[in-house]
């Protein structure tokens, strides 16, 4: 079967839910806060039912390994993502942000991630991937025209 990218639905809510609130997932997350069931399945249900914003889920081997959430904005896509806990350093990071751009996500043309600048591993995901990097004080700004 190998990596595929598919739609998340509101099946995988509890499972993202366990990824967010992972201690790494929230030291460079912008809030940082743990996140209540209740208020995740809100949060959840809106982006779901959002028409411009993509979630998606990144499989190997039918083994859940990633998730992706584009949210488009004035026709720019801003990408957030995380691999899962147990899968980080085997490349899913660099390789789920490829996967989005290839995908329609209502036909943007440019995708652009934030990053916390000790966030050394998503930087590098960003750069592997071809991105603009931008000094932005705490953070880097990443931005990628895309091929379309
Ligand atoms: C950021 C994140 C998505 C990266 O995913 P990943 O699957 O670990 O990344 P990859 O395996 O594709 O690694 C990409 C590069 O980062 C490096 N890297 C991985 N973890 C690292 C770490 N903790 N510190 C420094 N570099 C790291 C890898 O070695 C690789 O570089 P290399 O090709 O030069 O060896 C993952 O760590 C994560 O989910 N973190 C929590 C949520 C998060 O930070 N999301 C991004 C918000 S902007």
């Amino acid at each position: 079967m190998g990596i595929t990218l598919r739609p998340a639905t509101i099946e995988d809510a509890e499972m993202i839910l366990s990824w967010r609130n992972d201690e790494v997932a929230r030291a460079n997350s912008f809030s940082g806060d743990v996140i209540t069931y209740e208020a995740h399945m809100e949060w959840f249900r809106k982006k779901l039912a959002d028409e411009n914003c993509y979630l998606y889920i990144m499989t190997d081997d039918d083994e859940c390994v990633g998730q992706a959430r584009i949210d488009v904005v004035n026709d720019i896509g801003e990408i957030s993502y995380m691999t899962a806990p147990g899968k980080r350093g085997k490349g899913y990071g660099r390789k789920i942000i490829s996967l989005c751009e290839d995908v329609p996500n209502g036909g943007v043309m440019a995708f652009m991630g934030l990053v916390q600048k000790e966030n050394e591993a998503s930087r590098k995901c960003f750069l592997q991937n071809g991105y603009a990097e931008f000094n932005g004080g705490d953070i880097y700004c990443y931005i990628k025209t895309l091929n379309k």
